[in-house]
């Protein structure tokens, strides 16, 4: 019998509308599906077809969670293993892969919408704002896992980008003290996406000077993203903001700003042909 194979599916943050219609139909061919039910919304697992084996992942441990797997593969099944948001964040992958690449099995990875895109659509911020932030850094807050050298938040905050801090939300306090400490001043704005993307979704708006009072009073504690940095202030939206439209201006839309598939007006009444700008246009 021929083995069956694994799809690691980023599942999204929450609405099921953010699925790829990849991870949708791969979901609903799936003969079993292991997805991790403390992150994953339920309507996602509905799109299983009748039959399929379905399992939360939230009470079993790798090693179990693997023999299921293998077993499923060794009958010739097909298994989605739904992961939150996009798989490569913070989505445990590797141990699994391991398992699977010391087992000869066949695997793939679909991409998700990561909870961080899903939190900047629902903020309504571009992260990469020209003249404030060409940067984003998403990383988490230390617990029980040690940062690696050189990533610790400070480190990391001296850069005064935009930052994107993951399983950080029960530890505000800290982690607004390394910042200031780092030198975000204490009107930086910041936000706050709790389960975006879920019916009871929150988003509150401050800065860093009040963001961690204000999470203690919406008594906040689990799965939830914080985004800081300049790019993420809801003025720079402001038309009326003289200081906005002036600094957050991407060049790209610009009509005197070439690129690979947009000549400039002038040069193109001239006839010249030269792009001068990346190929990459947003
Ligand atoms: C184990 S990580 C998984 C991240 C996921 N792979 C992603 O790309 O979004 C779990 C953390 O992601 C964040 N998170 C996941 N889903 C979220 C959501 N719907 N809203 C806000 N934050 C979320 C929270 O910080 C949570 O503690």
């Amino acid at each position: 019998m021929a083995q069956g194979k694994v799809y690691f599916i980023g599942g999204g943050p929450g609405d099921p509308e953010l699925l790829t219609l990849k991870a949708k139909r791969l979901i609903e061919s799936a003969d079993v599906v292991i997805y991790a039910d403390s992150l994953v919304h339920p309507a996602i697992v509905e799109f299983a077809k009748p039959g399929a084996e379905v399992h939360g992942s939230k009470e079993l441990n790798l090693d179990e969670i693997m023999e299921l797997t293998l077993q499923a593969v060794a009958e010739g099944r097909t298994v989605a293993r739904i992961q939150s948001g996009d798989p490569s964040i913070y989505g445990a992958m590797l141990e699994q892969m391991r398992v699977l690449e010391s087992a000869g099995v066949d695997y793939e990875i679909i991409p998700g919408v990561s909870a961080a895109f899903a939190a900047a659509a629902k903020l309504k911020v571009e992260l990469t704002v020209p003249d404030v932030s060409q940067t984003v850094i998403m990383t988490r807050a230390q617990g029980r896992i040690a940062m690696p050298p050189k990533e610790q938040l400070q480190d990391l905050a001296a850069h005064g980008c935009t930052l994107i801090i993951f399983l950080g939300i029960t530890r505000m306090p800290r982690i607004v003290r390394e910042l200031k400490a780092a030198g975000y001043p204490e009107d930086t704005p910041a936000a706050i996406a709790y389960r975006v993307g879920w019916e009871d979704e929150q988003i509150i708006r401050g800065t860093l000077a009040d963001i961690a009072d204000k999470v203690r009073d919406a008594k906040i504690t689990r799965q939830a993203l914080v985004l800081v940095g300049r790019a993420v202030d809801p003025a720079l939206r402001d038309p009326d903001l003289a200081e906005a439209a002036e600094v957050a201006t991407s060049h790209l839309y610009s009509g005197s700003y070439t690129h690979l598939f947009r000549r400039s007006r002038e040069r193109a009444g001239a006839g010249a042909g030269n792009s001068a700008g990346s190929a990459d246009a947003g």
